[in-house]
Order: C-alpha cells, then sequence, then structure tokens
C-alpha cells in the first residue's frame, strides 16, 4: 500500500508524514479514510483529505493548523475540524460509532475505535483506511472487503440495515455506480428495493435529499445516472406523480449534444451549471406551480430555482420563436433567461426554425452592445436625461433589426430616434 502513498502529490507527501508526527507526540492514531482510500487505489487524483483520530481529532487539527500557519475551522457539535491547506481542505473527525433512533434522521454519534468507524459507513469501498502511523504507516486497513469489491466493480453495503438508516446511500449507491461503472451487489440490491419499497427517502430531510441530487446531477454522465435513480429508486420522492419516459431521455440526449456543442463553440462564454438543465428535464413534465412547490421545499438556491422554472415556463413561449420575427423580438424573448435555460429549451425543441433563432442568439444579438453612450446624447445636447434610457432602448433595437455595426451608423440613427421621442412627448404635454 506504501505505493499507494508514494504516488501522492508532494504537498501531499509533507502533510501526511506531518500529521504522523503530530499524532504520535499526542499519543493518537490517525488514518486516511473513505472516498480519499478508494481514489488511491483506484490511482485518481487526490485534491482533499478526510482523516479519522482515534483521540481527540479537533486538539489535534488546532495543532496541526498552528504548525503550519493555515486556516481552520471547528465544528464543536460533531468532534470535527476542517484545515484549510493552500488549495486543499483537510477534514479531522474523531473515530465514532453512530445509532439511528429512526430511519433518515441524523445519527448519535459515540466516540470509538477505526474497526467501528469503517463500520458505519456506506459501502465497502469507501470503508477502508490507511494508517499513517509511525509502526505500520502506509498499510490498507480494509476490515469489510473494499479492496476485493473495488477490483470486481460492485457497490456493496455493509449491514442489511444501512439503506433504513441512512437513506440517501440509495441515491450515492447509483451516484458511484454510475460513476465507476460498477455494479449493485445482489443483496444490497434486495436491501435498496425493500428500503424503496418502505418509502424510506420520505423520511430524509428535503435539503439532504437536495445536496445528494445536485451531487448526482454533476456527475460526468447525468442522464445515466437519472436513468438508474429511475430505474432503482423512482422519482416519487422528488413528487408522488413524477415518472420519465423515453420522450424525457430523448430531451437528455439532445441536452448533451448541445451542452458538448456549447462548450466547443464558446469557449470564451462562462461555464454552465449543467446540472440544473438536467434537474430541468428531469422536473418539466409537472406543472408550473408544482414545480416551484418542490424547489421550494428542497430549498434549492433562488438563482437555481428561477433558472428550472423558467425552463418549463419558456416551453411554450419560445414557440413564438417558430414565427418571422425581427431580431429585436427574437432577443427580447431570449435575453432575460439564463445560458442554461435557453439551452435547455434549445434541447426540448426539434423545430428547426426555433433552433435557429436560438442559434441566432447566441451567435449574434447575445453580443451585440451599443457604442453610443449617454454621454453621446448629452453632447448632442439631447433632453431632458430622464429620456436616455427609452431613446437607447430603442437604438439598441434598431441596432438589432439593422444590424448596425459602426459607432457613426448609431449616432446617425440616435439623432433620428431622439427627435422622434422628444417630438412625441412634446406633443403629449
Ligand atoms: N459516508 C457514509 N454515508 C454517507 C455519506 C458519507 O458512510 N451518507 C462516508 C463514506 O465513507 C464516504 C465518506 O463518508 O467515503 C466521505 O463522504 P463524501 O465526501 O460524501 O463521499 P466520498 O466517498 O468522498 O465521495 P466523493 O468522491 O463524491 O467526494
Amino acid at each position: 500500500m506504501n505505493a499507494q502513498l508514494q504516488n501522492l502529490h508532494g504537498d501531499f507527501k509533507v502533510i501526511l508524514a506531518q500529521l504522523s508526527a503530530l499524532a504520535q507526540s499526542r499519543g493518537f492514531r490517525i488514518y486516511i479514510v473513505g472516498g480519499v482510500v478508494r481514489d488511491l487505489l483506484l490511482r485518481k487524483n487526490i485534491f482533499d483529505l478526510d482523516c479519522v483520530v482515534e483521540g481527540d481529532a479537533i486538539a489535534l487539527a488546532t495543532s496541526f493548523a498552528h504548525d503550519v500557519r493555515k486556516e481552520f475551522k471547528k465544528h464543536h457539535a460533531f468532534g470535527t475540524a476542517t484545515v484549510y491547506y493552500d488549495r486543499h481542505t483537510i477534514d479531522f473527525a474523531t473515530a465514532r460509532r453512530e445509532t439511528y433512533s429512526s430511519w433518515g434522521v441524523l445519527p448519535r454519534v459515540f466516540p470509538a475505535n477505526l474497526e467501528e468507524d469503517l463500520l458505519r459507513r456506506d459501502f465497502t469501498i469507501n470503508a477502508m483506511a490507511i494508517s499513517l502511523n509511525k509502526n505500520d504507516y502506509g498499510t490498507l486497513i480494509d476490515y469489510y472487503g473494499g479492496l476485493a469489491d473495488l477490483r470486481k466493480g460492485v457497490i456493496r453495503v455493509l449491514h442489511d440495515k444501512s439503506f433504513l438508516d441512512d437513506p440517501t446511500r440509495l441515491l450515492r449507491a447509483v451516484r458511484f455506480c454510475k460513476r465507476f461503472s460498477f455494479a449493485i451487489e445482489k443483496n444490497t440490491a434486495l436491501w435498496a428495493h425493500e428500503a424503496v419499497r418502505k418509502d424510506a427517502l420520505s423520511f430524509v430531510h428535503p435539503h439532504r435529499l437536495r445536496d445528494e441530487l445536485i451531487l448526482i446531477l454533476k456527475e460526468p454522465s447525468p442522464a445515466g445516472c437519472i436513468r438508474k435513480i429511475d430505474r432503482l429508486i423512482g422519482f416519487s420522492f422528488i413528487d408522488k406523480t413524477l415518472t420519465l419516459g423515453e420522450g424525457d431521455y430523448r430531451i437528455m440526449r439532445r441536452l448533451a449534444h448541445t451542452i458538448d456543442f456549447y462548450k466547443k463553440s464558446f469557449t470564451h462564454c462562462r461555464k454552465l451549471d449543467e446540472w440544473v438543465m438536467y434537474f430541468a428535464a428531469v422536473l418539466h413534465t409537472l406543472p408550473i406551480k408544482r414545480i416551484k412547490e418542490v424547489l421550494r421545499v428542497f430549498d434549492f438556491r433562488k438563482g437555481d430555482r428561477v433558472r428550472v422554472f423558467s425552463a418549463k415556463e419558456y416551453i411554450f413561449k419560445v414557440t413564438r420563436l417558430a414565427k418571422p420575427l425581427k431580431p429585436h423580438s427574437v432577443y427580447r424573448i431570449l435575453n432575460e433567461l439564463s445560458f442554461e435555460t435557453i439551452l435547455f429549451l434549445y434541447a426540448y425543441h426539434t423545430d428547426a426554425r426555433i433552433r435557429a433563432s436560438i442559434e441566432y442568439f447566441f451567435n449574434t444579438l447575445a453580443h451585440v452592445r451599443l457604442k453610443v453612450k449617454g454621454d453621446d446624447l448629452q453632447r448632442l445636447g439631447v433632453k431632458p436625461q430622464t429620456l436616455y434610457g427609452t431613446i437607447l432602448k430603442k437604438l439598441f433595437d434598431t441596432t438589432l433589426d439593422m444590424h448596425l455595426s459602426t459607432k457613426e451608423e448609431e449616432m446617425r440613427r440616435v439623432r433620428l430616434i431622439a427627435k422622434k421621442i422628444q417630438s412625441k412627448r412634446v406633443r403629449h404635454t
């Protein structure tokens, strides 16, 4: 196992050696655990560390942070602490066992040893540790057959009540299964079905479900994850009536192409929140009122809520783009929407005219900026200033419709527009 630690980035080698020495001086034992160990065995890149301490994790993290002069945060309620080491975070937790008073609630925790700490975890592949202690530094600790499951490509829970204790593990099983192209072990699948039958996810706080959903939708193949959720769990934990059909998966396939196209063609544009678009694809068959309700109950951030429900709201509204419209009308319809929403609508609609309008918006209209500013109107002596907004808006529409490209062309137009608007105002007063 030492080989795995040897493969670590230089920063981490130094950190681990420091942690090892510090734990020893305090009389604690320390291990790296969980997903980090799994990823090391899979030879993936590691960015953050999770450490379990047999001893006082907060005290150890505090001394470590002082020694290396880094920021840290303590979470006394959980017996954990986080040290921010340059671009890495290092989490420290005191080894603990957990008991669940009922399904889906957060557990009560008690100090324990490493073996018990690993036993409370979700899957065997996430229940391994590597010792950082002097006598067996770098040794893999694998009480529950995680390495064999990793080699076989299997997601396996550690006991039959695992999904009932923590039903979010149903979603986590889907996530890891799709991420690594692993299979869910036979008994694990049976226990998962049993938890689904007992509607275990309805006992989980919506915030926890939301966080797991977002993580799933951020996986490299969100549509694959959605299909797996559909097969294993269903979507009634989001809404009792929500089901997906082949048409929805077709939209998701087009969404994947649309996103690829966007990334290749608009390298200078901002990064998309792709998960938002997939979530819109999951929810779009529900009535808009219900979508808003779901987004509220799960307490999604306001920006995410708006992007998801406007996707639904505009499915019908953008059908106007199928008619011949002036460029400024296309702009007015699409400009108030986020890129995520617009690209969802592009993937949703197959009508060539709607798609062409959206492409035109992305390629051309969205990049148009007026060269004439308020200062120019002032220099022309346009009065009163309260009209500038209206004049510039009109100029902008004209610029789009007449494809004006130079400041001179805009200046010529703005004189006419200002005159017209001023005289209209005089007539009205
Ligand atoms: N864990 C668990 N049950 C959960 C959540 C987490 O047992 N419901 C344990 C697992 O051992 C997991 C570790 O806590 O490996 C860290 O959790 P998290 O960071 O959520 O998972 P990772 O495995 O690190 O996954 P990722 O690679 O997606 O960060």
